[in-house]
């Protein structure tokens, strides 16, 4: 008998179809996330989970779990599931890095440049008919923004994804400030980067960008004293997680004039709603899409795919968080 894996979403067909070899797949076909009752139920059977971000994995649910094994992560961030205890119970949890970076880098740049250059101003400008109703065909002092070629950019968390970032800075021949847990001197002389301190990455960066994973030490990371720090022509961009900007102090920052801007793909919640927010012309934001091309998900889908036929042949899944 194959075992049993519940899929909390439709993913791209491309995993499912490797996955149905080796295993009894059951997808969950609605959009939303199968409720709390459900899952917890739905556990009760499986011997493989494959998860999302909106999936709360914690101890209640892997108590109730008991032929459970192994959780393949589709997402490379794991800020929901509780991965001690898991490692605990004996369940591997794998996740999805590298297929997703560039995506998402290219995400985080598409961002910084929107929102410098006003770019969903100016569509909303075009769109809604006020350029003809101005009747002003070109304008010396029209949607000015900022200039992103040449300046510095400031990233925090060098890991895969800041790494990437890093590299699409270098083509715009920005000076590249990072700061990360650890010094990542390798990369760091690849790409040509410097290390500094959090606040002199604040205070120098024409442009701040978040990659770092969320856990204790990350959230709330940039609140109102280090927003204060940035310049009031600094655009700040997360494409990480939302709790690691406290959206409050944020909010204040762009009404405020502290900072220029924000490119916001990552929220404290999600779905999300805010109107204050909502209503400053400064931002630029999207619904948590950085991994969101056919190539990343469906590379996605595969990587969870093997991680799980892996293990099912008994192999060390290849990429596991709780070595
Ligand atoms: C991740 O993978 O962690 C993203 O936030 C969703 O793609």
């Amino acid at each position: 008998m194959k075992p049993k894996v519940f899929i909390t979403r439709q993913i791209p067909d491309n995993g499912v179809e490797l996955l149905e070899k080796y295993y009894d797949v059951e997808v969950w076909g609605e959009e939303k996330e199968p409720p709390r009752e459900v899952l917890l139920e739905k556990v009760k059977e499986v011997d493989a989970l494959v998860t999302l971000l909106s999936d709360k994995i914690d101890r209640e649910l892997l108590e109730g779990a008991p032929k459970l094994r192994i959780i393949a992560q589709y997402a490379v961030g794991y800020d929901n599931i509780d991965v001690k205890e898991a490692t605990k119970r004996g369940i591997y949890v794998t996740n999805t890095p590298d297929v997703l970076t560039d995506a998402t880098a290219d995400l985080a740049f598409a961002l910084l440049l929107g929102v410098a250059r006003r770019l969903v101003e100016a569509d909303e400008f075009v769109r809604s008919g006020e350029w003809k109703k101005r009747g002003v065909a070109w304008h010396p002092l029209m949607y000015l923004g900022y200039d992103v070629y040449g300046k510095t950019i400031g990233i925090i968390g060098f890991g895969r994804i800041g790494q990437a970032m890093a590299k699409r800075a270098k083509g715009f021949g920005m000076r590249i400030l990072y700061w990360n847990r650890t010094r990542k001197e390798k990369a760091e002389k690849e790409i040509g980067a410097e290390f500094v301190d959090l606040e002199t990455l604040l205070k120098e960066s024409d442009f701040v960008s978040l990659h770092v994973p969320l856990n204790e030490e990350t959230s709330g990371l940039i609140g109102e004293q280090e927003l204060k720090m940035m310049k009031p022509t600094a655009i700040l961009i997360n494409t990480a997680r939302g709790k690691v900007v406290d959206t409050k102090a944020l909010i204040k920052a762009l009404k405020e004039g502290w900072i220029a801007g924000a490119g916001l793909d990552v929220f404290e919640e999600e779905p999300y709603y805010n109107e204050e927010l909502f209503k400053l012309s400064n931002v630029v934001l999207a619904p948590h899409i950085g991994s969101a091309t056919y190539g990343a998900r469906e590379a996605m889908a595969e990587l969870v795919a093997r991680n799980l036929i892996a293990f099912a042949k008994g192999e060390v899944p290849p990429t596991l968080v709780n070595r």
